[in-house]
């Protein structure tokens, strides 16, 4: 299949590692012109350089804050100026795990609201940015990369930005679908990147057991029965970003192997 990708340009944020990178990669293998963006400058442009030489597409490294507007303007400014259009937003970057985790004795209002902040209000930040330049041609995808927590309880802050970043796609899908730009949610559960690899290290250290084990244990509760790789993430965004999704709008997919086990119509 033919996603028609070639010639399209798009941002990924956090597109530096794990599931953001992939995503990158997956577009640029498709033949599109990729802007990256994070905030740590030697990771983001190693990434650019690494992903540019093995798909020989253009991938540029744009530093930026998404907790900042300003940042966010300049990039996407600064995107439209060396690729000469925007076609595809992926809304991806923010804390796996967030900073307020933890009983509702320990959470605390600066660690909430700077999870909101970089997730719910960047994605916000990215989309009031770059939709004026897909509404010119009449054509854009935007998908945001939420998390199977937002529809699990226990744990307070990815499961509320999860949520609101629904709520906002669904939002824009209504009022941007009029100028032929989509907006859809993917949901990915634990998903075997660099996070979570570390995740697995410090919980095998501080309880006695193997990585192995711990995994196993997280595997157990998706209908797969083991941890997806973001790979397996990353084709499902491409595929929403892509010419061929063209129907889809205002909707969630989770990406996850099953692990929101419930029947949801
Ligand atoms: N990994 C999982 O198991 C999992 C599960 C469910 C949902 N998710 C969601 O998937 C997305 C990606 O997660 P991941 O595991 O791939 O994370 P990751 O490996 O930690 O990568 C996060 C990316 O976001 C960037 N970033 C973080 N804060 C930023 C900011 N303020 N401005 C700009 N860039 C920022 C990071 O670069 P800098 O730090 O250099 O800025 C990095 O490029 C997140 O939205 C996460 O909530 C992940």
């Amino acid at each position: 299949m033919d996603l028609e990708l070639k010639g399209k340009v798009a941002i990924v944020t956090g597109g530096s590692k794990g599931i953001g990178k992939e995503i990158a990669r997956q577009l640029a293998a498709e033949g599109a012109s990729v802007a990256i963006c994070a905030r740590t400058e030697d990771t983001l442009r190693a990434a650019a350089k690494e992903l540019a030489k093995e798909t020989g597409s253009r991938v540029l490294p744009f530093v930026t804050d998404v907790s900042s507007t300003d940042s966010v303007d300049r990039m996407v400014e600064a995107v439209v100026e060396s690729f000469g259009r925007l076609d595809i937003l992926v809304n991806n970057a923010g804390q796996p795990g967030g900073k307020a985790a933890g009983p509702l004795a320990t959470v605390t209002d600066e660690a909430m609201l700077s999870d909101l902040d970089t997730k719910f209000l960047g994605y916000l930040r990215c989309a009031r940015a770059a939709a004026p330049h897909m509404v010119r041609h009449a054509w854009g995808r935007i998908v945001h990369v939420g998390g199977a927590s937002a529809r699990l309880p226990g744990t307070y802050s990815t499961g509320a930005r999860n949520i609101a970043v629904v709520h906002l796609s669904r939002t824009l899908a209504e009022e941007l679908g009029p100028s032929g730009i989509t907006s859809n949610v993917v949901h990915p559960s634990i998903t075997r990147t660099e996070y979570f690899a570390n995740v697995l290290a410090t919980r095998a250290k501080k309880e006695g057991r193997s990585a192995a084990e711990i995994e196993q244990e997280y595997a157990r509760n998706h209908s797969l029965k083991r941890v997806v790789d973001p790979r397996e993430v990353a084709s499902v965004v491409v595929f929403l970003a892509s010419a061929r999704a063209s129907a889809v709008t205002g909707q969630v997919v989770e990406a996850g192997g099953g692990a929101t086990r419930a029947v949801l119509s």
